[in-house]
């Protein structure tokens, strides 16, 4: 049925949730601006710039676009500094077998991930080489739920977006696929939105008959 599936990164294969948080609460601490793992968890899947606004929904004061630019940049610039301590023992249990079954039945996988620093993620963990393609935050203009992170996935597999299925642990991801036309499978966090085409609690108990 499924010709590809294309993978969300952050919260699917490995969770970057407390190196984002911690990097935002520092840049948050230093604003004495107000921010929890509540608030963190509406970042999931939502880019660099829009998660900055959503932490400045706290401030007292009002940001230039300069000062918000160097906000995102002192954040980035600390979260890439903590993304040093990644290792290939950050990946999701089941993972790899997962992709093993995928790949070993002809299913051709991409990445589809808002963030810039995927690429640098892969490599961190021992994935670079995994997927077929990788559409990530730098080759977009708009962030899910968006689809074109997803659709520019398919077009560098050259699948047809209705023989694509989207994994995603975000309710802004599986909105992205809905709109791309393409099947999703709500994962960990998003497990239960009521979007999903298919919902697993976690990787290793994906339904594999869907394939
Ligand atoms: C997504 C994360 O994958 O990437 C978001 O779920 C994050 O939390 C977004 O804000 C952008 O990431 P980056 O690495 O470009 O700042
Ligand atoms: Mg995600």
């Amino acid at each position: 049925k499924y010709e590809a599936v294309l993978f969300d990164l952050d919260g699917v294969i490995l969770s970057t949730d407390d190196f984002h948080y911690k990097a935002w609460k520092k840049l948050a601490d230093r604003e004495g601006i107000y921010f929890d793992r509540e608030i963190n968890e509406r970042l999931r899947g939502v880019s660099r710039m829009e998660s900055l606004a959503i932490i400045l929904e706290r401030a007292e004061k009002e940001y230039t676009e300069d000062e918000k630019i160097e906000m995102a940049t002192f954040k980035n610039d600390f979260y890439r500094e903590s993304l040093q301590d990644l290792t290939p023992d950050h990946v999701f249990e089941g993972v790899k077998d997962f992709l093993g079954f995928l790949t070993g039945n002809g299913i051709r996988i991409a990445i589809g991930s808002s963030s810039k620093n995927a690429k640098f993620i892969l490599k961190q963990i021992g994935m670079f080489d995994t997927f077929e393609a990788i559409s990530d935050g730098t080759n977009i203009e708009n962030s899910k739920p968006d689809p074109e992170v997803f659709l520019k996935a398919a077009e560098m597999l050259s699948v047809a977006p209705e023989k694509c299925l989207v994994v995603e642990d975000a309710e802004a991801g599986i909105d992205a696929a809905v709109a791309g036309n393409m099947d999703s499978l709500g994962v960990y966090a998003v497990c239960e939105y009521d979007k999903n085409t298919y919902s697993a609690r976690d990787i290793q108990s994906v339904d594999r008959s869907i394939f």
